[in-house]
């Protein structure tokens, strides 16, 4: 009896440690309200604020601004660095634009609104593999490096997840008993 009701605790205990591993976040793109737009300094730069948050696959970016006066397109590493704005991946033009994270690697955002990417309204977001997610280490290449779409997570990172979950599952066990 004790022992199952143990056992049953473990696995509650088990299954919301890996919830909050894997709960998925949302960013509001540049930390507040109505951000999607020209920067006006260097520090005030929507990657400077990119380079200092953590994006893991399954997060989410929100846009704020306003529809009427901008957008937000989704475009690839060479349409970013040119600024061109006519065949995007993808373009957004609602209030309140969300783009989930589905893999990892970078995604290139600019804003649809002329003469505003080359001014410096642009983003790029790199999302951590699986593997980096769960060790915590950041990805150390610079989001220049990344070409196309990235690479799938690797099943070692699969393995490394459930070993975790094993782990703390024994460590678990342990302290109950
Ligand atoms: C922008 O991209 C389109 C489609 O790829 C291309 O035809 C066009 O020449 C590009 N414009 C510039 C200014 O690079």
């Amino acid at each position: 009896m004790a022992a199952s009701r143990g056992l049953l605790s473990s696995s509650v205990l088990l299954v919301s440690v890996f919830l909050t591993l894997t709960e998925a976040r949302e960013h509001l793109v540049g930390g507040k309200a109505n951000a999607w737009k020209i920067p006006s300094s260097e520090s005030d730069s929507l990657n400077k604020w990119a380079g200092a948050s953590r994006f893991q696959i399954g997060d989410s970016l929100v846009w704020s601004f306003d529809p009427s006066k901008d957008s937000v397109l989704q475009v690839s590493k060479k349409d970013y660095e040119t600024c061109n704005t006519s065949s995007p991946i993808a373009a957004h033009k609602d209030d309140n634009t969300k783009v989930k994270l589905e893999r990892s690697g970078a995604y290139y955002f600019i804003s649809g609104a002329e003469g505003h990417c080359q001014k410096g309204q642009k983003l790029i977001v790199v999302v951590m593999s699986a593997r980096s997610q769960f060790i915590g280490v950041s990805p150390a290449p610079s989001p220049m490096e990344y070409d196309g779409p990235a690479v799938a997570p690797t099943s070692s990172g699969v393995c490394l997840k459930s070993g975790l979950v094993v782990m703390l599952g024994v460590l678990t066990a342990l302290a109950l008993f």
